[in-house]
């Protein structure tokens, strides 16, 4: 199937299209910026899992993070390489396996440490061991996403950390950015040193987390390149790593829909689609991330509404499940695409199946227009997991 991607005509149900050109786009940049900083980037898959893309990925990059068993299995068994893994809770039950799929495994306490590194490197004996240290700043404003936030449960602080770490402590990971800017990342970089550079020593390797931007228009790679080049002069023996997720997906592709009904009360209009704000565009509600509309201009809710004004509402029984307000230069009409920009990260990995929703499709769009299909859903998937 060959389509227009600038209108998706002919389509007639929800899909998530990924875009080649775009995401091979992102791909050249992280690549380009490992190369020239000297740094090793990898993929977050708690941002993006699509495997069945790893192919292209891996032309890019050479490894995945992972925050759970499941992931972890991804990247050895999908992404043919073991994981760069971080969870705040091993258990008794998974530590073994995920030690077996797991290149570096990072511990978020000391409790942690002690309790499973024995186990872990009596599977894995080539596995490297880490610490998530918590610098205690970050410049997240938003609190749901700010892992250095007081009381956090992330990574241990400078005071109680040992002058001597445990001898198979071989790096430190921290993760204090969230779609952050490279200057954000030269202040924290500052308080990262200031607080646990006396302990540089005695590592291998530093991950600098995720929320590396780098792929944003805006973004100063320039700048990023520099603080690692440099970084790196001061510590030549680390090796350096990133492993942001949002900045491989970023800009990637929408999600498409249609409008199946209009309804309208107390004035205010609202188009329902065939998607959901919670089940498909999760982070819209949770974050706020707002999203943005194909042909449509946001406006402000709280001024007088124009007549081809809407609010755009999912499929679901959720009463919040709509966001607002945009104004189309047209009235809508039942069964034309709506289409919702930039929705490839943090979507497939959260979707669900709320009230039974049907799933968009999963596309992949190549550089001439064709379309392959990635996955399609159906009532099985729904049902296999309510067995
Ligand atoms: C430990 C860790 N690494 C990497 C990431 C990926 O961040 P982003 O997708 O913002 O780049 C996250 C996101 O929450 C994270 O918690």
């Amino acid at each position: 199937m060959k389509v227009d991607i600038e209108t998706f005509q002919g389509i007639a149900r929800p899909m998530y299209v990924l875009e080649e050109v775009r995401l091979r786009r992102n791909l050249s940049l992280v690549a380009q910026v490992a190369r020239e900083a000297g740094v090793e980037v990898i993929l977050a898959f708690k941002a993006f899992a699509l495997w069945k893309t790893f192919p292209i990925f891996k032309e890019y990059i050479r490894a995945t993070t992972a925050s759970s068993l499941n992931e972890a299995r991804l990247a050895f068994e999908e992404f043919g390489s073991a994981a760069h893994t971080f969870s705040p809770a091993y258990t008794d039950d998974e530590i073994d396996a995920i030690a077996r799929c797991s290149s570096h495994l990072q511990f978020n306490s000391l409790t942690q440490y002690a309790r499973f590194h024995e186990r872990a490197k009596h599977v894995n004996p080539a596995i490297s061991f880490g610490l998530r240290i918590n610098p205690e700043y970050s410049e997240v404003g938003t609190a749901l996403y700010n892992p250095c936030a007081p009381g956090t449960r992330f990574g241990i602080t400078a005071d109680k950390l040992p002058q001597q770490l445990p001898k198979d402590i071989e790096g430190f990971h921290c993760h204090c950015h969230c779609e952050s800017g490279a200057d954000t990342f030269a202040r924290t970089l500052q308080h990262i040193e200031a607080k646990f550079a006396k302990w540089f020593p005695q590592l291998k390797w530093i991950n600098f987390g995720g929320g590396h931007l780098m792929t944003r228009v805006d973004y100063d790679v320039m700048l990023l390149v520099d603080l690692l080049q440099r970084f790196r002069q001061r510590y030549p023996w680390l090796h350096v790593i990133l492993e942001p997720g949002s900045a491989f997906a970023w800009q990637t592709g929408p999600l498409v829909s249609q409008v199946v009904d209009v309804v309208e009360d107390r004035g205010i209009k609202t188009a329902i689609l065939n998607v959901s704000f919670t089940c498909h565009m999760p982070d819209c509600l949770e974050m706020p991330y707002f999203p943005t509309v194909r042909h449509a201009e946001h406006i402000d809710p709280a001024a007088e509404q124009p007549q081809r004004a809407y609010r755009l509402g999912g499929n679901s029984c959720l009463s919040g499940d709509f966001m607002g307000d945009w104004l189309f230069d047209h009235a809508l009409q039942v069964g034309e695409n709506i289409i919702f920009e930039d929705m490839l990260h943090y979507t497939t990995v959260k979707t669900n199946m709320f009230n039974g929703i049907s799933h968009p499709a999963i596309v992949l769009a190549k550089a001439d227009g064709t379309f392959q299909m990635l996955r399609e859903f159906g009532y099985e998937d729904y049902r296999s997991r309510m067995d």
